[in-house]
C-alpha cells in the first residue's frame, strides 16, 4: 500500500514494451497490446484508490503510424473495442476521459467515439484520465503556436501578452497541471516526443518492467520512488526544506 502523504496529483506514463511482452510468449504483438489495455485498467483503478487526480497516457504516438499497417491497423480495433466496452464503467466509477492529439487523422467511427466517450464523461472528476492518441509534444507546441499566431492576427492578442500561461493555455493538457510524475515502462530511457513542455520540471521514473507487467506493486513502487525525491523548482535544498517547515 503506498504512503498516503505526497501522493502524486498527476502521473503520465509512457506504456512502452508490449512488442517484447508479446514476443517472449510467441504471440502476436497485438496480444501485447491487448494485455497492455489490461494493464492498464488495473493502473486506472490503483489511480484512483491511490487518489490520484491525472492521469495522462502515451496510446498512439504521431510517430506511430510509421509502424507495419497491420500493427496500425489491429491497434485501431482494440482502441475501438476498448471504447464501446470500458467507457460505461469508467464513468460509473467517475472517470473523465479525455483524449489528446491530432484527432482529426482517425477514421470518423473511432472520432465519433472519443467524442461522445468525452461528452459521456464531462463533469466526472474521481480520475481525469488525457489518452494522447496521435500526439507528440513537438505537434502540442506547434499547434499552440499556430493558435497565438491566429488570435494575435486577428487582434485577440498583443505579441507583447504572450508568456507562459497564454502558452500553456493553448496546449492540449491547458485543463490538466503539470505531471507530477513521468513512469516509462520497457528499459527505455527516453522521454520520445511526449509531454515536452509539460515536463519542465517532473520527476522521471524509468523501469525495464514491460509493461502489460506493469501492476499494481510497481505503481506503488513508482509512487514510493516519487515520494523519496526532493523537487526544489530552481531553488535550493535549504530554501525548500525551510519552506516546508514554516
Ligand atoms: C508501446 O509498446 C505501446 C503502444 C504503441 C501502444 C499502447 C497501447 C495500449 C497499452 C493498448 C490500449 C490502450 C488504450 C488507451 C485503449 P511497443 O509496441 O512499442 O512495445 P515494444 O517496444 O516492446 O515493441
Amino acid at each position: 500500500m503506498t504512503s498516503r502523504s505526497n501522493i502524486p496529483g498527476h502521473i503520465a506514463i509512457v506504456m512502452d514494451g508490449n512488442g517484447r511482452w508479446a514476443k517472449k510468449r510467441n504471440r502476436p504483438r497485438s496480444m501485447g497490446h491487448q494485455a497492455g489495455l489490461k494493464a492498464l485498467r488495473s493502473v486506472i483503478e490503483e489511480s484512483v484508490r491511490n487518489g490520484v487526480k491525472f492521469l495522462t497516457v502515451f496510446a498512439f504516438s504521431s510517430e506511430n503510424w510509421k509502424r507495419p499497417a497491420s500493427e496500425v491497423s489491429q491497434l485501431m480495433k482494440i482502441f475501438l473495442r476498448a471504447l464501446d466496452k470500458e467507457v460505461n464503467e469508467l464513468h460509473e466509477n467517475g472517470i473523465c476521459l479525455r483524449f489528446i492529439g491530432e484527432k482529426s487523422d482517425f477514421e470518423a467511427e473511432m472520432q465519433t467515439k472519443m467524442t461522445n466517450a468525452e461528452t459521456l464523461t464531462a463533469t466526472n472528476r474521481q480520475l481525469v484520465v488525457n489518452i494522447a492518441v496521435n500526439y507528440g509534444g513537438r505537434w502540442d507546441i506547434t499547434q499552440a503556436a499556430r493558435k497565438l499566431a491566429e488570435a494575435v492576427a486577428e487582434g485577440h492578442m498583443a505579441v507583447a501578452d504572450i508568456d507562459e500561461s497564454r502558452i500553456a493555455a493553448f496546449l492540449a493538457l491547458a485543463d490538466s497541471p503539470d505531471p507530477d510524475l513521468f513512469i516509462r515502462t520497457g528499459g527505455e530511457m527516453r522521454i520520445s516526443n511526449f509531454l515536452l513542455w509539460q515536463s519542465a520540471y517532473t520527476e522521471f521514473y524509468f523501469t525495464p518492467i514491460l509493461w502489460p507487467d506493469f501492476d499494481t506493486g510497481e505503481l506503488t513502487r513508482a509512487i514510493a520512488a516519487f515520494q523519496s525525491r526532493e523537487r526544489r523548482f530552481g531553488k535550493t535544498s535549504d530554501q525548500v526544506r525551510s519552506t516546508i517547515s514554516a
